[in-house]
């Protein structure tokens, strides 16, 4: 019988079919360890990895039956995508259940940066009274009128260019490639080289995949260019981030404030990004809902199920991107 290896624990409601079909193995609350998925991997011919799980060259050696990785993510730079290829595995993900909520998480980062919301939350519930927020200070920004420049506009990029416009936003946005004048059309979004974004946007919302290329596409640079008032944010990856440049930048008034919801170390910001009363933290919560959760596990086990028995479609992975 087919087995499969999930790596992670989740709701079990998404993988009902996958379980009822094959001899699926789950973890317990902790999810499995890599040395763990190491050793059990020779015996599996599908594993559902989670985004920072990293399947590698030394797993993908060792996996004698692997045939498919299924990603629990939209995002696939945990995994050796070149090596997968050559080795002959498939590698699928799960976009369309991501693309809402991501977006819709970009979009309270921009607002909640730009009003000061959690800042304005902290000082309440410390002072215990109203006035720990007087009228004439503590002053937010609004985004109306307000210049949005999107880096990355795929799916999510064009999630948030939509929400940005119903709050009376203008968008600008960079890609790898321009969007066909349709799209751009009905977006209203016009297409701009990445130094021109910078310098003419009042919030830069990255919204592309992590690659070689896009490593630290945001740094010292990139911060030298942008407003004294503009407001970074990234729900994206870490590392297309320089983070110790960002940091520098928000203390030197290079830029304004930042709203992050992952970070260039992993789980853990750097330690003077927690002090920082303009910069909205947040632990990678952009598909963090009940319904998200369980509709991703449902795409994972329909892109086993329909690579398996070509019965569905399957989100496949295409090759690596130049940026
Ligand atoms: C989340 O980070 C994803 O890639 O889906």
């Amino acid at each position: 019988m087919t087995k499969v290896l999930v790596t992670y624990d989740m709701f079990r409601e998404g993988f009902d079919e996958l379980v009822e079909k094959y001899d699926v193995t789950f973890p317990g609350e902790k999810g499995f360890y890599y040395d763990e998925v190491l050793e059990m991997i020779p015996d599996y011919d599908v594993l559902c990895s989670m985004f920072d799980f990293p399947v590698n060259k030394e797993l993908m050696d060792r996996a004698k039956n692997l045939k498919l990785v299924a990603n629990y993510a939209v995002g696939f730079d945990n995994i050796d995508i070149p090596y997968a290829i050559k080795k002959g595995i498939t590698v699928a993900n799960t976009p369309n259940p991501v693309t809402a909520p991501t977006a819709n998480l970009a979009l309270a980062l921009i607002l909640d940066v730009a009003r000061r919301v959690t800042e304005c939350d902290r000082r309440l519930r410390k002072e215990g009274h109203m006035m720990a927020v007087g009228v004439l200070e503590n002053l937010g920004v609004g985004v109306s009128g307000q210049i949005l420049g999107i880096i990355g506009m795929g799916r999510i990029g064009r999630a948030l260019a939509k929400r940005a416009k119903a709050c009376g936003m203008e968008v600008i946005y960079h890609n790898r490639r321009q969007l066909d004048l349709e799209t751009e059309t009905r977006l209203g979004v016009e297409y701009i080289g990445l130094d021109d974004l910078l310098q003419k946007s009042d919030f830069v919302s990255i919204n592309a995949p992590y690659t070689p290329e896009t490593f630290h596409l945001i740094g010292e640079k990139a911060f030298s260019q942008m407003k004294s008032s503009a407001i970074l944010i990234n729900t994206a990856r870490g590392p297309l981030v320089d983070e110790k440049a960002l940091i520098k930048a928000l203390k030197d008034g290079e830029i304004r404030g930042a709203g992050l919801d992952v970070f260039e170390f992993g789980d853990y910001p750097m330690p003077e990004l927690l002090g920082m009363e303009n910069v909205v933290l947040t632990p990678h919560i952009g598909t963090q809902t009940l319904q998200t959760r369980i509709e991703m596990a449902r795409v994972v086990c329909n892109n086993v199920i329909g690579f398996l028995e070509n019965d569905r479609p399957v989100s496949r992975v295409t090759p690596v991107y130049k940026w």
